[in-house]
């Protein structure tokens, strides 16, 4: 806490209107004691390091970071953890005095997500990635460190997978996991124990990027987004014999990871999650 009041957080990005962040530490924060506010900062697109610069000399502790300043964060943080670097984005700021610290903390908050609240192990399995863009990126590292036996990365666009897997492909050596880059195209069937939606088929309005059966029944199917846009994608995994997960649980799990990186606690997901769920339904 500073000698003016509570410590200050937000969530920066364009847009922030409809961002759930500040109900999610609002809730953490009253069921840990901790004397925080955290708000909204809707930086224009052209000015994302001047406002959260400001925002940081007014005082302010750290920030979240989301859309489109992931990569802006990146560049503007002095030091950053592994897993910042290897996604090659930032989601999480923290200002330090010597020097703004990021990370990034949605891979670590979908692994949870997967593990810890949906049950479903991953060392071991074989995992099926769909995307290449700036939300897998944001995951993948964190998904070969719960060391799947095999990690495929699946895009429309093949270079952009192949750069993402020669991107990551000392990583996976270290931690053993056998990832390889296909086109969505090329994907084999019937195989995968886990899939994880990544792309941004359904904004486009493309619905599920992928055919046949490539889930395993029983597997689990989790698309990173959540509430309507996700709908088309769990359906899909249900008419697969599979567990279909929303992104709602990453989002919180993420947070908690913010929350923890910033106040040195962990919070209890689990009421946050079910409230949630509740209200958005
Ligand atoms: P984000 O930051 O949300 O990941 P992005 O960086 O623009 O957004 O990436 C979007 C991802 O969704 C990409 O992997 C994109 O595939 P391409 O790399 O081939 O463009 C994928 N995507 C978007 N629309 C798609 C569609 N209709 N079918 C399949 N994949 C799609």
């Amino acid at each position: 806490m500073n000698a003016t009041g509570p410590d200050r957080y937000a969530v920066a990005g364009n847009p922030v209107a409809h961002s759930q962040s500040p109900n999610i530490h609002a809730q953490f924060a009253a069921q840990t004691g901790q004397h925080l506010v955290y708000e909204r900062l809707l930086c224009p697109l052209d000015a994302f390091l001047p406002t959260v610069q400001a925002f940081a000399a007014a005082g302010a502790k750290g920030c979240n970071v989301t859309v489109p300043f992931k990569f802006e964060a990146f560049a503007s943080a002095r030091r950053r953890s592994p897993r910042a670097e290897l996604a090659g984005a930032v989601n999480t700021l923290r200002f330090d005095e010597q020097g703004w610290w990021g990370d990034n903390t949605d891979g670590l908050g979908l692994v949870r997500d997967i593990q810890a609240n949906a049950g479903q192990p991953l060392a071991g399995l074989r995992v099926l990635l769909l995307g290449a863009g700036g939300a897998s990126a944001g995951v993948l590292g964190s998904l070969i460190a719960a060391r799947p036996a095999e990690l495929t990365l699946a895009n429309r666009s093949a270079d952009k997978a192949l750069a993402l897997v020669v991107s990551h492909a000392r990583w996976a050596q270290e931690h053993g996991v056998r990832l390889q880059a296909s086109t969505l195209q090329d994907l084999p069937e019937d195989r995968f124990d886990v899939l994880v939606n990544g792309t941004s088929a359904s904004l486009a309005g493309a619905g599920v990027p992928v055919r046949g059966q490539v889930l395993r029944e029983g597997g689990l199917g989790v698309d990173m987004m959540y509430g309507p846009q996700a709908q088309g994608f769990l359906d899909w995994v249900a008419a697969q014999g599979a567990r279909p997960r929303d992104g709602l649980g990453m989002l919180v799990e993420q947070a908690a990871e913010a929350f923890q990186l910033w106040r040195g606690m962990r919070p209890d997901t689990a009421p946050v999650l079910a409230g949630l769920r509740a209200q958005l339904a």
